[in-house]
């Protein structure tokens, strides 16, 4: 039995550390070059980064990207980006190149650039959307100019070492890839272009990396149980306790506090389970075919208004969602078969800006879900989530043995068994 569940921890903590995601299988950033042209010294690209990942956006203060140089290249130029530090350009005469370093940082520009530095899907501050949220806005794109590089596809060197901030760790970058050369319709549609020369780079997401705890917690209610199930207590990790505020701190009326600092270091509310995010499920209704649930999301972090957000949540019911009131809903399917998993966001200049902590800073909806009549109960905790994502990293769910019982129903033996082996993992991990 022990060493069964030291095998099950190991896959467990494996699967959690690896790139893999159930519930978002393929999700990925892909990062294209497209070679437009070749110059005298070099070339031009057309560099696009899509954000493949159904539920996970990349938000404020948005990505940042770095690559190594296969040889001495420079970049000449840049539209719609720009290089973080121009780095030693002293070696050059008359025209200087608008960066010279090995390793090149580069960030999306800021909104209201000038037309004539502007590229097709630039200058969003680096913030994207999630693929599964709006595929038109999960695009960001800038066009680079490179010399001192190869000047044909036999001699042009791909970048190495790709690294991907957005905003914080998490990401890692493949190799860069050749490709079959993208095809590109021209803008009335009657001839195609080809770029000269394509290579991809595929980054993946690990919440692993990303940070040491979670950074959202689920609690429970339901109207056959008045308790409350709450966060599991420091569910998001206790360290930063002694900087918390309580609620009706003072210091939240001084000019300047909410004010977002550089390194995204939150003013988290003092809360049991220190979480910046706390979903909560509250079972509502019961009627004859239907079923109807309440979703809030509180934000308790002060320095954080949340643009795009997004809540994946699994649920076997959720394959039969009659009426989502108040936020947008679209299945997610990880496998063709299953339709259990989807994903909320906010509707649009109504409620897809979380505000940060405080009167204002939650939003909330009603699912209305039609009842799956072989499968439906309110028994052993069936109507609670199973996975609870918000912008794309699980949240921490309270024990199964804690959950609102239907009277007269027992907890289930079970679905104990992955509590035990979860807290023994966060045991092992923290
Ligand atoms: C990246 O995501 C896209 C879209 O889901 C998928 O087609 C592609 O195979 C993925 N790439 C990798 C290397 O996983
Ligand atoms: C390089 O270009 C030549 C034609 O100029 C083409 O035949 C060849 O397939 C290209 N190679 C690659 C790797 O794209
Ligand atoms: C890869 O890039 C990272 C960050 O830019 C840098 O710290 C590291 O040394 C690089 N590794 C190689 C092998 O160039
Ligand atoms: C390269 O990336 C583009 C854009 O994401 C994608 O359409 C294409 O299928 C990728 N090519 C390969 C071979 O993965
Ligand atoms: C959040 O947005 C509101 C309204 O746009 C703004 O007043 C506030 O300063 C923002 N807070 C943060 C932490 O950015
Ligand atoms: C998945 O569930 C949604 C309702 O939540 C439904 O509209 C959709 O048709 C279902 N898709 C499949 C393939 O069952
Ligand atoms: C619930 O959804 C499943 C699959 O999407 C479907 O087969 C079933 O008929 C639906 N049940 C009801 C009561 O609509
Ligand atoms: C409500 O659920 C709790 C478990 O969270 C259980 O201890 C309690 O007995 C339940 N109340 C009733 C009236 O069944």
């Amino acid at each position: 039995m022990r060493l069964v569940i030291l095998v099950l921890c190991v896959i467990v903590l494996f699967s959690y550390a690896g790139a893999y995601d159930p519930l978002d299988p393929n999700g990925n950033v892909t990062i294209k070059w497209d070679i437009v042209s070749w110059t005298p010294d070099g070339y031009v690209a057309d560099v696009t980064l899509y954000n493949f990942q159904m539920f996970r956006h990349i938000m404020n203060p948005g990505w940042t990207l770095g690559w190594t140089w296969a040889k001495k290249e420079v970049i000449w130029s840049m539209i719609g980006a720009q290089t973080t530090e121009q780095g030693d350009c002293s070696k050059f005469k008359g025209n200087i190149p608008h960066c010279c370093k090995k390793i090149p940082t580069v960030v999306d520009l800021l909104p209201g650039v000038p037309y004539n530095q502007q590229f097709t899907n630039c200058c969003k501050g680096g913030v994207v959307a999630a693929w599964g949220q709006d595929p038109s806005q999960a695009i960001s794109s800038f066009q680079i100019s490179v010399g001192q590089a190869g000047t044909s596809n036999k001699t042009v060197k791909l970048p190495k070492n790709f690294t991907l901030l957005a905003p914080g760790p998490g990401y890692t970058c493949g190799r860069a890839k050749v490709v079959p050369s993208t095809t590109f319709l021209t803008p009335d549609k009657r001839r195609k272009t080809q770029a000269l020369m394509t290579w991809n780079v595929t980054c993946t997401y690990s919440q692993f990396l990303a940070r040491k705890n979670p950074a959202c917690c689920l609690s429970l209610s339901s109207f056959y149980n008045e308790t409350i199930t709450p966060c599991p207590s420091c569910a998001c990790g206790c360290q930063n306790k002694r900087n918390c505020v309580k609620s009706d701190s003072k210091i939240l009326s001084m000019v300047g506090v909410h004010t977002p600092k550089k390194d995204n270091e939150p003013l988290m509310q003092c809360t049991h389970h220190m979480c910046p995010i706390r979903v909560h499920w509250h079972v509502k209704q019961n009627y004859k075919d239907y079923w109807r649930v309440k979703i809030a999301i509180t934000n308790f972090n002060y320095r954080m208004n949340y643009s795009l957000w997004t809540l994946a949540i699994q649920h076997p019911n959720l394959n039969n969602v009659t009426q989502v009131f108040s936020f947008d809903y679209k299945p997610i399917l990880p496998y063709a078969s299953i339709n259990d998993t989807g994903m909320f966001f906010g509707m649009k200049y109504f409620n897809d800006l979380l505000m940060e902590a405080g009167p204002t800073g939650n939003v909330q909806s009603e699912v209305l879900l039609q009842k799956d009549k072989d499968t439906f109960t309110f028994k052993q905790g069936w109507a609670f989530p199973r996975k609870v994502y918000f912008n794309g990293d699980e949240c921490m769910l309270p024990p199964p043995d804690s959950y609102p019982f239907l009277p007269n129903s027992s907890p289930q033996t079970p679905s104990a068994f992955p509590a035990l082996i979860l807290s023994l993992i966060f045991f092992l991990v923290l």
